[in-house]
């Protein structure tokens, strides 16, 4: 192997002391933080996911309020809901998990949530305030993607060429504009894109978020590129995989992300740190 690993575990820990230390502070002021987490439905994977981001709030010192609603929930019902956690005073953070069952807007959803409590970053408020470079909530696994190029020393990437994989609207757009705001030059590339590995190979940074194995391979990467593995699959003994083929990438690339342990736990700590932001603001 000659890639350095970036390890997300590692340094997830580290931003959540410092969030503990940052809530604490809150806390000490009659100001605790607190986030909401709502789940409509069963979803199994979502109910993992939430019980983890209340597990990191709890540690954290943050206030979490986990609201679990039957799949059965109506629109209307669910809308009233988010508009009672905006007034409330006491919360600073909404998010609702996604998806949401088949009958519930998830788009109406996210955008009757305030901005001021948006720690999720989905709002389209949120997603114009990253376009023209006004403050706003990040989303969380895109920021945690940049915290990780920090921790190596890539905080500008003036001089350097950007490759993201995907354009969702949760990871490769906002990811995208976040390396143009540290000066990368980007380029986006999707299902669409005729010759991927042409554009991969002149990459210094790639990140990979399609949600598809083996997308990223190590004929794919310039040797000593840092390589950012966003995808979570499994492959076919049920172990968890990113969407970069590691074993081959991890041969040629300079840096790279392992998965589990990468960017997974970087997106509950961003989530952390926007909701203290939350709170820091509604506390001055
Ligand atoms: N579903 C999968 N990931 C996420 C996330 O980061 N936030 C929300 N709200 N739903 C999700």
């Amino acid at each position: 192997m000659t890639a350095q690993l970036i390890d997300g575990l590692a340094l997830s820990k580290q931003l959540r002391t410092e969030a503990a230390t940052r809530a604490a502070a809150l806390t000490a002021k009659g100001k605790q933080p607190g986030l909401a987490v709502v789940l409509v439905g069963d979803n199994p994977a979502s109910q993992v996911y939430v019980r983890n981001k209340v597990k990191a709030c709890e540690e954290a010192g943050i206030h979490s309020r986990l609201e679990k609603y039957d799949a059965a929930m109506t629109e209307a019902e669910l809308l009233a809901r988010v508009d009672a956690l905006n007034n409330d005073p006491t919360i600073h953070g909404i998010l609702v998990q996604l998806p949401l069952p088949k009958h519930i807007d998830d788009h109406k959803v996210i955008e009757s949530i305030s901005p001021a409590k948006d720690v999720d970053g989905f709002h389209v408020a949120s997603a114009g305030a990253l376009v023209v470079g006004e403050p706003g909530f990040k989303a969380c696994t895109p920021y945690g993607c940049m915290k990780m190029l920090e921790s190596i020393g890539m905080k500008d990437l003036k001089g350097k060429h950007a490759v993201v994989i995907g354009r969702s609207n949760i990871v490769g757009k906002p990811m995208a504009l976040m390396l143009l705001a540290a000066n990368a030059t980007v380029t986006v590339c999707h299902s669409g894109t005729a010759d991927l590995g042409a554009m991969t190979r002149q990459a210094d940074v790639i990140v990979a978020a399609v949600g598809k194995r083996n997308v990223l391979t190590a004929g794919m990467v310039k040797p000593g590129a840092v390589v950012i593995d966003v995808g979570m699959n499994r492959n076919d003994e049920g172990k968890l995989c990113g969407d970069v083929d590691f074993d081959g990438v991890k041969e040629v690339a300079g840096w790279i992300t392992p998965v589990p342990g990468g960017v997974g736990p970087m997106t509950i700590a961003m989530l952390l740190v926007n909701t203290l932001e939350s709170a820091e603001r509604a506390a001055k």
